[in-house]
């Protein structure tokens, strides 16, 4: 990873180019961009380029395809599958996003935000709302995420029950090409059938098409009054009662409809500081309900109370809490959000980020669980997610004490163990997270033939040299 590992004539061009806050090289400046946030992918990169904007990304992308240098297109890096990591090659360079970092505009005509692929996702989102506005994508990792990548992985996360995922909230986008022309698509219409809709290619592609640098994004008005409660539910059923039971009496207020199971919900009481159950007792699974609405009189907590009061006598649920205030809204927040971090720090883990019809949540989550400890005798099932969509994390986290390395030694026969309850309940292996550089040797069979291969045409035509984020999505040559 020293300077000489990219030619040198490419070298002298990009460092004219990009000046020095533009371009790392040596293994101390780039080895953050090498490695995930769980450091369970490890890469080698040339160097790391950090273009401010998208001329300069341009440039610095038609130079590496003129060299035939791979191009790994990075924003926030929290990716959960590796999709942001390059492969040990030391051949490729990265591609990062984080200087391209300016809201260029809020619209209150149009409800849009015109931003730069290098905001993080809570930036932006804090920006809309200092202008009474809401950016409606929430996910855990929103502080270092950035827009770039959320567009890119077609992020879902927590208000996708209500607003969909990033690819419904992307109205325009601006992306450079593997071959370094940029592509406008720098639209704000709601209605624009003319032809194929190209943007809709970039945003869930993984970076393997293009490299997004600027989008337009949906906004909705601020919600004037919310209404959260975290309920404790005896299963998985009981959680999708209750979800029935809002969507039932006003499908237009829930915000976020989120699951945890005891076993996810006991590592972060256990592991986070300043999370504490804030019921009496632990329960078998959770539920944490957000209401939301622009309206400002008192009907929203009216309809939280009555429909957790009906769910009490109908022994939905057995205990809950509801916020009385902003702080105590956004500690029941943290409980959910810190899931992610409370795995990590329990030790090894497999992630199964799956979607299932609503309907099967239940069978597929008992299932899978009887499975997977029949498989590894001691295994964590901690699955937890955004169950309003369908969509579970169906985590394993290693044996208390066992050995981590022997834990991930395993990995593919508990992935291929899930993907086959996931198969027979007609779901997907990947609902918000996409496909990285996980799982990838199973898509021949899981994608079917044509699927994969016409996917595979759109790839071969924007991309011939197989030079944006190769060895991501598809299965290794
Ligand atoms: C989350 O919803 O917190 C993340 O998408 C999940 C994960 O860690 O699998
Ligand atoms: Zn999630």
């Amino acid at each position: 990873m020293s300077d000489s590992s990219l030619p040198p004539s490419l070298h002298t061009a990009l460092k004219d180019l990009l000046g020095p806050a533009g371009l790392l090289t040596g293994t101390d400046d780039t080895a953050s961009y090498c490695t995930d946030w769980r450091m369970l992918y490890q890469g080698r990169c040339a160097a790391v380029l950090r273009p401010a904007s998208t001329e300069e990304c341009a440039k610095a992308v038609a130079l590496c395809a003129e060299h035939s240098v791979p191009m790994v297109p990075q924003g926030g890096n929290t990716s959960m599958v590796g999709g942001a990591t390059p492969d040990d090659s030391g051949r490729a360079v990265i591609i990062s996003t984080t200087r391209m970092n300016r809201i260029r505009h809020i619209d209150h005509g149009d409800l849009t935000m015109t931003v730069e692929a290098g905001v993080t996702l809570k930036a932006a989102q804090e920006a809309a709302a200092r202008e009474g506005l809401m950016l409606p994508l929430s996910i855990s990792s929103e502080g270092s995420a950035d827009i770039g990548g959320v567009i890119a992985t077609n992020a879902g996360g927590n208000n996708t029950v209500r607003y969909g995922n990033a690819r419904e909230l992307t109205l325009g986008l601006e992306v450079v090409l593997p071959d370094g022309n940029t592509l406008n698509l720098m639209r704000r219409l709601r209605k624009d059938n003319t032809g194929y809709p190209l943007r809709q290619l970039f945003v869930g592609a993984e970076g393997t098409l293009g490299l997004i640098t600027t989008a337009i994004i949906q906004l909705q008005p601020s919600p004037r009054s919310r209404e959260t409660a975290l309920c404790a539910v005896q299963s998985p059923e009981q959680a999708l009662a209750l979800f029935a039971a809002f969507r039932k009496h006003d499908p237009s207020a829930v915000l976020a409809f989120e699951y945890m199971s005891g076993t996810s919900m006991n590592l972060v009481t256990t592991l986070i500081d300043n999370c504490t159950l804030p019921l009496s007792e632990p329960a078998p699974a959770y539920a944490l309900v957000e209401l939301a609405s622009t309206r400002s009189d008192d009907s929203l907590r009216t309809l939280m109370e009555s429909v957790l009061e009906q769910a009490f006598e109908e022994e939905l649920i057995s205990d809950a809490v509801l916020a009385e205030s902003e702080t105590q809204r956004q500690s029941l927040w943290m409980i959910r959000e810190e899931h992610a971090e409370a795995q990590k720090r329990a030790g090894a883990s497999v992630k199964n980020d799956v979607s299932v019809p609503l309907s099967a949540i239940p069978a597929f989550i008992t299932e899978a669980t009887q499975r997977c400890e029949a498989l590894i005798p001691g295994i964590r099932v901690a699955p937890f997610g955004h169950i309003g969509d369908g969509n579970i994390h169906f985590n394993l986290v290693q044996p208390e004490g066992g050995d981590s390395q022997a834990f991930l030694s395993q990995d593919h026969a508990i992935m291929d163990t899930v993907a086959e309850i996931v198969r027979k309940y007609d779901g997907s292996f990947s609902a918000e997270h996409g496909v990285g550089q996980l799982k990838t040797y199973m898509m021949p069979s899981w994608r079917g033939g044509a699927e994969l291969a016409t996917m595979e045409k759109i790839k071969a035509a924007l991309d011939p040299h197989n030079l944006m984020n190769p060895g991501k999505i598809f299965p290794a040559a």
